[in-house]
């Protein structure tokens, strides 16, 4: 992709056919599980022109080789599965559930073994750095949206030759680009912002180490972790909108997050971009956004929280983020949610509907409930 071009342009443009007359603008949705034999690809779990145009986007949009997984699960079971047996993975205590629950399993089975840090404590993430194999950075991190700070992490991790991987699914490239710091992996859930409209699940894994590209894709390989065509091509034809979605959600996200911290029903709200939060300095440091997702809790307890999603007209009481369409949940609604989420924290993703609609519908929902 020309390097000329800006994020918003590169979305549009990348991962189309090359222009030839009567020719496809758009990458054709190839359903196939086979292909002639001689060339490079050979079967259907190895390689697809849909996966492609949809690996070749992202990868211009975080600046890495990519490669697209089932969901955002496998993008990141595929990382861990790299690891030898007893290596030392270095993470936040406090990150998305799925993650968390993971490697919790492949510490107690004795797979990994997982050293828990406060990842917006940068002092205490470097001091767990020795010995470890691979620093696994998710920041903002879902739900509770701390900040690492990745430029002066990441350049501490490579001085002492740790591996780096960062979840960028709720800051996306558009706010940060992790291997622009020197991380050797950039993780999406693909299902989010990237593809935007809640109707696929997917993921991918970016790198610009050639070796580290062949093992990722090794492993999808044996895996079989693959993407279905369809789901690449809808991810694209989302990815198209990207920037524009995220933009609106982002500003909108700010505005709500400031109205939410003035009122009388909530006691804390979570959002790097207000000046009170604890995130913010470092935030603004390396960041060009903060993010369409803000938590915050209620006055009250579970049941509190419960009725307020339940309330509302427009926002859809809903697990996941990154959609047009605005969600809201209470995430301790979740066995697997980490107790030190409190029990009435609502973590509402801002979709790309009218903010003042938005903030009627919140004001109602918190006066109803
Ligand atoms: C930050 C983060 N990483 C990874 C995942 C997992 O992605 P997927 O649901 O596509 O498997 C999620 C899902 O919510 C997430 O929020």
């Amino acid at each position: 992709m020309d390097k000329r071009f800006h994020l918003e342009t590169i979305a549009i443009t990348a991962g189309r056919p090359t222009p030839i007359a009567d020719g496809p603008v758009n990458p054709p949705i190839s359903l196939n599980s086979t292909l002639h034999a001689g060339g490079p690809i050979g079967y259907g779990r190895y390689g697809n022109e849909t996966w492609t145009a949809l690996e070749d986007a992202i990868g211009s949009l975080e600046g890495g080789r990519t490669l697209v997984f089932s969901s955002g699960m496998a993008a990141i079971s595929a990382v861990f599965s790299l690891l030898p047996v007893g290596s030392v993975v270095t993470t936040s205590h406090q990150g998305y559930s799925g993650t968390m629950t993971l490697l919790n399993s492949l510490h107690q089975s004795g797979r990994i073994e997982v050293r828990f840090v406060d990842l917006a404590n940068t002092q205490e993430v470097i001091s767990a750095l020795p010995g470890t194999s691979l620093l696994w950075l998710e920041s903002p991190t879902n739900p509770c949206l701390d900040i690492a700070d990745l430029p002066t992490l990441i350049s501490a991790a490579k001085q002492m030759g740790c591996g780096v991987a960062v979840d960028n699914t709720f800051a996306t490239p558009m706010v940060q680009k992790p291997l622009s710091f020197g991380a050797d992996m950039v993780m999406h859930s693909v299902t989010k912002y990237l593809a935007g409209h809640s109707d696929v699940v997917l993921g991918s894994i970016s790198t610009n180490d050639d070796a580290l590209f062949s093992r990722i894709s090794d492993s999808r390989k044996l895996n079989g972790a693959i993407p279905g065509p369809f789901e690449a091509w809808l991810a694209l034809r989302g990815l198209r909108t990207f920037a524009l979605r995220f933009d609106r959600a982002q500003s909108s996200a700010g505005e709500l997050a400031r109205r939410l911290s003035m009122h009388h029903k909530i006691t804390k709200v979570y959002y790097p971009g207000l000046q009170t939060d604890s995130n913010h300095e470092r935030a603004m440091n390396f960041m060009s956004g903060y993010g369409a997702v803000v938590s915050f809790t209620i006055i009250g307890g579970a049941v509190e929280a419960d009725r307020v999603c339940e309330a509302a007209e427009l926002i859809t009481n809903a697990t996941s983020l990154g959609g047009v369409e605005s969600l809201w949940e209470r995430r301790r609604r979740w066995a697997l949610e980490s107790a030190s989420v409190p029990e009435s924290l609502i973590r509402l993703s801002v979709g790309c509907e009218n903010v003042e609609d938005l903030w009627a519908d919140i004001e109602s929902a918190l006066q109803h409930a």
